[in-house]
């Protein structure tokens, strides 16, 4: 493995680009951490990793942070942006941008966040983006990778569900909660992210990322409150309520117009499915988190005693 001078890491402080971090500054590798907020990336930089600021709104900033680097991890999102940060300012134009700067600075390995499922005819517009970007990509001339992963753990298991039966002894569910989806640990795609990142030569130039569990939102409701030893208290959201909302939303916060919409669709919409959980751990040597093994982590996390 030959060590890259710099890698810059974009969105370094979200649920992927923190564990990716970490493990490039274990590995002695030198990194540059963008945020909007750079005091955010504080933890970052106690790891050794320059903390720098940026936007993807802002291509000065982008040709700022791309001088001197070698290599770049683009792991941020505007999914749910509203204002100057809508989705289409940051997850088009601004990797777009970014694309370019990286390009200009002479980087020579572009590693790219795109979603499992993204293609051109999803219902979803954040998805058809994704893929729009992932052809940007492979064109810039660069040397790629991209990254396709489910829905991560820490936000779509905890953050949007089970954190609030923990917290608030209720999880609220959008919709029925029936659809089955796949989900993995954000701290386990960052040891793919940064296999693409370093790995001589380029191990793949596009990979889907999932982990074993196929579960609906009220099977992971369940789960908490197994591990939690709670009653599975869950209230929920008709779709056509959210529907509306997803209407009513759109001017002032398209961000949450955008998931509303959704989550409301039916779960026949599209397709959160993968089954090559088995066939990554073989070829990479790593083992991926179960959703249950998460669930129980969190719960003690949240400093409840085991239920037994
Ligand atoms: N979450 C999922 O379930 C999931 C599933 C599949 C794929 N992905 C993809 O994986 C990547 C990482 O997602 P995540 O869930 O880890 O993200 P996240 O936790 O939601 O964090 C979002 C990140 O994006 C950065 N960001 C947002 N707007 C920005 C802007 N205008 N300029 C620069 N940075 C900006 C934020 O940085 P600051 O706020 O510090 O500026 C933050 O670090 C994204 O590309 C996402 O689409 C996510």
């Amino acid at each position: 493995m030959k060590t890259p001078a710099l890698v810059l890491v974009i969105g370094a402080t979200g649920a992927l680009g923190r564990p990716a971090v970490s493990l490039l500054r274990e590995r002695g590798v030198a990194v540059r951490a963008l945020s909007r907020h750079p005091a955010q990336a504080a933890d970052l930089a106690a790891l050794g990793a320059e903390a720098v600021p940026g936007d993807l709104t802002d291509p000065a900033s982008l040709q700022r942070a791309c001088q001197g680097a070698t290599r770049v991890l683009a792991c941020a999102h505007g999914l749910m942006g509203r204002g100057r940060w809508t989705s289409e300012a940051v997850d088009d134009a601004g990797h777009r941008a970014l694309l370019v700067a990286a390009r200009d600075a002479g980087v020579e390995r572009f590693v790219y966040t795109s979603a499992l499922g993204a293609h051109d005819g999803h219902p979803v517009d954040f998805f058809r983006t994704k893929a729009t970007i992932e052809r940007a990509v492979r064109a810039s001339g660069m040397p790629s990778a991209i990254l396709r992963p489910s829905a991560f753990m820490e936000h779509h298991v905890h953050n949007f569900n089970g954190k609030g039966l923990l917290e608030k002894g209720r999880a609220q569910l959008i919709g029925p909660g029936t659809k089955r989806r796949n989900f993995v640990a954000a701290s386990d795609v960052a040891h793919f992210a940064v296999r693409a990142l370093l790995d001589e030569p380029l191990p793949f130039t596009s990979l889907d990322i999932g982990g074993h569990e196929h579960l609906s939102g009220l099977d992971i409701a369940r789960l908490y409150a197994q591990a939690a030893g709670v009653e599975a208290r869950v209230s929920h959201m008709p779709a056509a309520v959210a529907r509306a909302l997803s209407v009513l939303a759109r001017p002032l916060h398209p961000g949450m117009a955008r998931v509303m919409r959704l989550l409301s669709l039916p779960d026949d919409a599209f397709d959160e499915g993968f089954d090559g959980a088995a066939a990554l751990e073989a070829r990479f040597g790593l083992r991926l988190k179960r959703v249950p093994e998460f669930v129980r982590e969190q719960v003690a996390l949240a400093g409840r005693p085991p239920a037994h």
